[in-house]
């Protein structure tokens, strides 16, 4: 039997353009769009409508970059692949690409693997996967190829983490090398890492252990020299470069230039790098700890660069980088020495909310809000356009989102399984009301319709900025 719903009487916001329409959705998928109020002139017959008057109608977001259960530090990432897809689905997320580790001396199939039985039958929303490559050898790149053929299509290297996750530079450029054949998307870790080692050698030597050094150490300015020895090193192997969390203005300068040369160069950007500072870090009593995130906050001014950024399009996409760690027992490892607190935040539920008050506040348009965080990072994926828009034959991954809503952010009421949260009291317009996963309401009217197990893995194409 076949499914029918229609969504009625919404603004249907797009990256490409904003109408009122209804949306008629049959078995999981857009079967037609047509002029607002013209469902019942069109013949539309639907077991359920949803009445959109009054609200904006857009794609369920795509977030390019989480770490459920990830391994770091000592510990892992509070968020579970259930847990943390269920938190993404109340905020109008309904992908996510995550990240499959290689550990060192391990074959990428065996990370692979892990990752697949980690997130197979426990995902409320679909979910696809990059692979960080932590030991890149002849076999790890001819292993890159079989990925890039089961729609693992996009390769994470680190130049921080020595002794974790770092290649040295002939590593990236191998890489690189075997990304610019088979079509993957290198994505890029840019500190240098082996430099902040020593600043941190030196920060703890001399008494500096609280929270605010993990900022002083890990300087802008080896962000910007990291972002571009990547550059060069792509522009050597003739490989596409996607640079993750970009933090420092002057690592967006490296981009910028790139990009007015005309070399396939990308930015990612995250939300607490556009509302967050350094004066997180510096918060008392240990407090900072739960700002801490490699890239680190930047201070304030950073943020006004970062917009920029985005509005002129410098920077592509706005991705979480979620990798959430509680205060109490997680955190708290690093009390007395803060290269010991364990790296990165949570953040997967607030992206969609986040950047809508970033609408608000006339730091970006309407459009610009569905294409970083909906359409550009499914493309960039290799998603589009079953992710990321609304149109006939896309997956009906669809957001009825109230732009008049009052919310206030706090852990109190997040369903992120993690005990802060890093905009604690921050005030949002807009919040989302409904929300569909190919068709199907994970959240009702703000209840958690969804299930474990609903959602699933997406055999992703390369990267659609490409020839
Ligand atoms: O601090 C962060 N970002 N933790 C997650 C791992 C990474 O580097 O993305
Ligand atoms: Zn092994
Ligand atoms: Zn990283
Ligand atoms: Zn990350």
């Amino acid at each position: 039997m076949m499914s029918r719903t229609v969504i009625r009487g919404g603004l249907v916001v797009t990256a490409a353009e904003e109408t009122l329409a209804d949306v008629l959705i049959e078995d999981g998928k857009v079967a037609a769009l047509a002029s607002s109020g013209s469902a019942y002139a069109q013949g539309w017959t639907a077991d359920r409508t949803i009445d959109a008057t009054g609200k904006y109608v857009i794609p369920g977001g795509v977030d390019g970059h989480t770490h459920m259960e990830m391994p770091f530090g000592g510990t892992f990432a509070s968020d579970t692949f259930e847990t943390g897809t269920r938190a993404a689905a109340w905020g109008g997320t309904t992908t996510i690409v995550d990240f499959a580790i290689q550990t060192v001396g391990h074959a990428l199939r065996e990370g692979l693997d892990a990752w697949h039985l980690k997130a197979r039958g426990n995902c409320a929303i679909d979910y696809g996967f990059h692979m960080i490559l932590s030991d890149v050898n002849e076999s790890a790149l001819k292993e890159m190829d079989l990925l890039v053929g089961e729609g693992v299509t996009s390769f994470k290297l680190f130049m921080a983490y020595p002794g974790v996750f770092y290649s040295d530079d002939g590593q990236i450029l191998r890489a690189m090398q075997r990304a610019s054949a088979n079509a993957g998307l290198i994505m890029m870790h840019a500190e240098n890492g082996i430099a902040i080692d020593v600043l941190v050698e030196q920060a703890l030597a001399e008494g500096r252990t609280d929270p605010r050094y993990h900022g002083e150490v890990r300087k802008a300015l080896l962000e910007s020299e990291a972002t571009h020895r990547a550059i060069q090193l792509a522009r050597v192997a003739g490989a596409p470069l996607y640079v993750v969390h970009v933090s420092a203005q002057e690592a967006l300068a490296e981009l910028t230039q790139a990009r007015d040369l005309g070399l396939p160069v990308f930015g990612e950007t995250c939300p607490q790098y556009l509302f967050l500072s350094t004066d997180n870090l510096a918060e008392p009593d240990f407090e900072g700890a739960k700002y801490v995130c490699s890239t680190p906050l930047r201070p304030v001014e950073h943020q006004a660069a970062l917009w920029r950024g985005l509005r002129t399009n410098d920077l592509q996409v706005v991705s979480t980088d979620h990798c959430p760690f509680c205060f109490t027992g997680q955190k708290e490892l690093g009390r007395g020495d803060f290269s010991k607190i364990p790296n990165g935040m949570p953040g997967v539920e607030h992206r969609m909310d986040l950047l809508h008050q970033a609408v608000v506040d006339g730091h970006i348009s309407r459009r610009r809000w569905i294409e970083i965080a909906c359409a550009t990072p499914a493309r960039m994926f290799g998603l589009y356009p079953r992710k990321g828009t609304i149109a006939p034959g896309t997956d009906a991954d669809i957001v009825v989102y109230d732009p008049a809503a009052q919310q206030t952010l706090s852990a109190e009421t997040h369903h992120m399984d993690v005990d802060y949260s890093a905009y604690e009291g921050k005030r949002i317009t807009g919040q989302v009301e409904t929300v569909l996963s190919r068709g199907v309401p994970v959240i009702d009217r703000r209840k958690y319709t969804g299930r474990a197990g609903h959602g699933q893995f997406l055999v992703r194409d390369t990267c659609q900025y490409l020839g």
